[in-house]
């Protein structure tokens, strides 16, 4: 079990995990076993007042005696086990308080790839239910820490995998959550974050051939793509990670304003808010993306063609809204 501990109640033979990167502390690794006071001295003047610890990993040189179970302040709230699933450098970096803003974003995006890699590779009940907890960290982060999240949102948009995709639709649904929805709590961010990076998990049961393909799909290719809603829908239940937010992006996230998208051909306010948040962020990284046989576009110019040629296929005043995100102090070079 992972669990938080004050510094000042380190002993010799805990397992510890220091939440920052090699680069902010002395130690080789973040995560040791203490052999000696000298590091625990070592640990606190490095400016850390609170670690993680392993409780499985540590030695017999502790004695779990009552009295020492109270002082030690182990916390009692979830444990959150990175690692497996969740490369530690994720939780590692948003809690570093001494990395840049840019720095952070950077390690932040190359974990959530690496998550949603894994993830797609092997999308069984307990990983989904892992990369929840990943993404709820990167939910926190984004509203809690503006500087790194602008310059996350920067960073989206680079080579089109589905994982990737799947990340850069999941930050950029949760920035323009965060910009519909900040002054309302009726809304758990949680699992709309989990909507939004998993919107596409469903793919992982339609042919290859027809996912990677260069260039436009046949007819009966395109059908065989349109029911990848329903099996993201079918996964998330089939695995009890269905939430009601999840449900609504995976089936939505391709549906149109005007009635002309898939799989039910709904219309206007028949499309739930999330649906219509998750399509904006999908279609804008579909043309900022790089693939095989297109280009791709910049910010500004897909911006353009979304406001030109697609804007009956989105929410009006939810488009406005995603355009801000790229106008607001902070992003620039867009
Ligand atoms: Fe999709
Ligand atoms: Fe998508």
């Amino acid at each position: 079990m992972i669990a938080k501990i004050q510094t000042r109640n380190l002993k010799v033979g805990m397992y510890v995990i220091i939440p920052a990167t090699w680069l902010n502390h002395p130690f080789a690794t973040g995560s040791f076993e203490i052999k000696s006071k000298d590091q625990i001295q070592k640990i606190i003047q490095s400016g850390f007042d609170e670690v993680r610890i392993d409780t499985e990993k540590e030695v017999a040189v502790i004695e779990p005696k009552p009295a020492d179970q109270g002082n030690n302040k182990v916390s009692s709230e979830p444990a959150w086990q990175p690692g497996k699933l969740v490369p530690p450098a994720l939780f590692e970096a948003i809690h570093d308080k001494r990395l840049t803003p840019e720095k952070k974003a950077d390690v932040v995006y190359q974990s959530s790839v690496e998550l949603m890699g894994k993830l797609l590779d092997d999308p069984k009940a307990e990983n989904i239910m892992e990369a929840k907890q990943g993404i709820s960290e990167i939910v926190d982060m984004v509203f809690s820490q503006d500087d790194t999240s602008h310059y996350l949102l920067r960073i989206t948009s680079h080579d089109y995998y589905t994982y990737t995709h799947s990340v850069n639709v999941g930050i950029l649904g949760i920035m323009l959550a965060k910009q519909l929805f900040r002054k309302s709590s009726s809304h758990n961010m949680h699992e709309l974050g989990a909507g939004f990076f998993l919107h596409d998990l469903g793919k992982i049961r339609i042919d290859p051939a027809i996912i990677n393909k260069s260039g436009r799909l046949t007819d009966e290719e395109m059908e065989e793509m349109k029911k990848h809603p329903n099996f993201s829908y079918k996964i998330l239940k089939e695995t009890n990670q269905l939430s009601e937010e999840c449900g609504i992006i995976a089936m939505q996230h391709h549906e149109r304003e005007d009635g002309s998208g898939y799989p039910r051909g709904l219309k206007g306010d028949q499309i739930h808010t999330y649906g219509r948040v998750c399509c904006i962020a999908d279609v804008y990284d579909a043309l900022t993306a790089e693939r095989s046989y297109k280009a791709k576009l910049s910010s500004f110019e897909a911006l353009k063609l979304m406001k030109e040629k697609m804007l009956n296929h989105f929410q009006k005043d939810i488009f406005e809204k995603f355009v801000l995100l790229f106008i607001e102090p902070g992003i620039k070079g867009l």
